[in-house]
């Protein structure tokens, strides 16, 4: 069973700059909803209730959010925009959060080992709130938890994108497993590679289930690609022994890490209200 959802969001964002100089990326909305909500409902959609969120200096925001603001509640208590906090609220309620930080920004790797000391020795989920999925059915995490369930070792969800892209992803080689057409065994994986080094068009997005032995991988990786600690360099250590699934989820997938991906999805999530 996963339990603990982890949320990496010490990054700087700078993608998003000014408006990522003093408000996490996290917060900003697509419609009136902060990505990392969307990142909190799924991960409550799967059945896991414990939120562990990495944060950095000028993340604050992000813990007020998923608390109680007194003052506020105060002031639209029995008008109509009372409701606009249901869902929230409702949120709040089903969940707990803590809360560590990163001090230094050496990437997402680092980031999810610090996260360590919330999650302790049990397999988790880790969600990157600026990948906003978006399923018909069943959310991705969820998807994936059963996955996890099957295999009992790492699991990345995985998407086909276009070839020249590789250059902005993870990318699998691997080999599809008890006759699935979503399901692969990967054998190597290579971080943003030029398409002519790219081993398949299989990008991994912001969504894993992780065995804890990845922390201690995690404490020997040296820094790899932009002098970071890559998730991607720990995740070959355990696909090298086979102990790596991805999955090709059922959904879409927005990058609101960059403007034009954040963009897509605000139209494509007004377009369906
Ligand atoms: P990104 O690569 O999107 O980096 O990180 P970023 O710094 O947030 O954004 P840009 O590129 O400067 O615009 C992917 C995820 O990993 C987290 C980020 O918060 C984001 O959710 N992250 C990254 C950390 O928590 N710590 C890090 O040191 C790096």
């Amino acid at each position: 069973m996963i339990k603990k959802c982890l949320f990496p969001a010490a990054g700087y964002g700078t993608r998003f700059l000014p408006a990522t100089k003093a408000t996490p990326k996290e917060m900003l909305p697509i419609l009136t909803k902060p990505l990392i909500q969307y990142g909190v409902e799924e991960a409550v959609e799967a059945d896991i209730h414990t939120m562990a969120i990495i944060t950095g200096r000028g993340k604050r925001a992000i813990e007020d959010h998923f608390d109680i603001s007194y003052e506020l509640e105060h002031q639209i208590k029995g008008g109509s925009k009372e409701q606009l906090l249901n869902e929230i609220r409702g949120l709040i309620k089903q969940c707990t959060f803590s809360y560590t930080r990163q001090i230094e920004m050496k990437g997402l790797g680092h980031a999810i080992l610090t996260g360590e000391t919330l999650i302790g020795k049990e397999a988790f989920a880790v969600v990157l709130a600026d990948d906003l999925c978006y399923c018909e059915e069943e959310g991705v995490l969820a998807q994936m938890v059963e996955v996890y369930e099957k295999y009992q070792c790492s699991v990345i969800a995985i998407q086909e994108v276009p070839e020249d892209q590789t250059y902005k992803y993870g990318v699998i080689d691997g080999k599809l497993v008890d006759g699935t057409d979503n399901t692969y065994r990967v054998a190597n994986m290579v971080e943003k590679p030029e398409p002519e080094e790219a081993p398949s068009n299989l990008a991994i997005i912001g969504r894993y289930i992780l065995t804890p032995d990845i922390f201690d991988i995690l404490r020997e990786t040296k820094p790899g690609k932009g002098g970071e600690i890559q998730i991607t360099d720990a995740l070959l250590s355990q696909a090298k022994e086979g102990r790596v699934i991805a999955y090709k989820f059922k959904g879409k997938r927005f990058d609101c890490g960059s403007v034009d991906g954040f963009v897509e999805a605000t139209n494509w999530f007004y377009d369906k209200m």
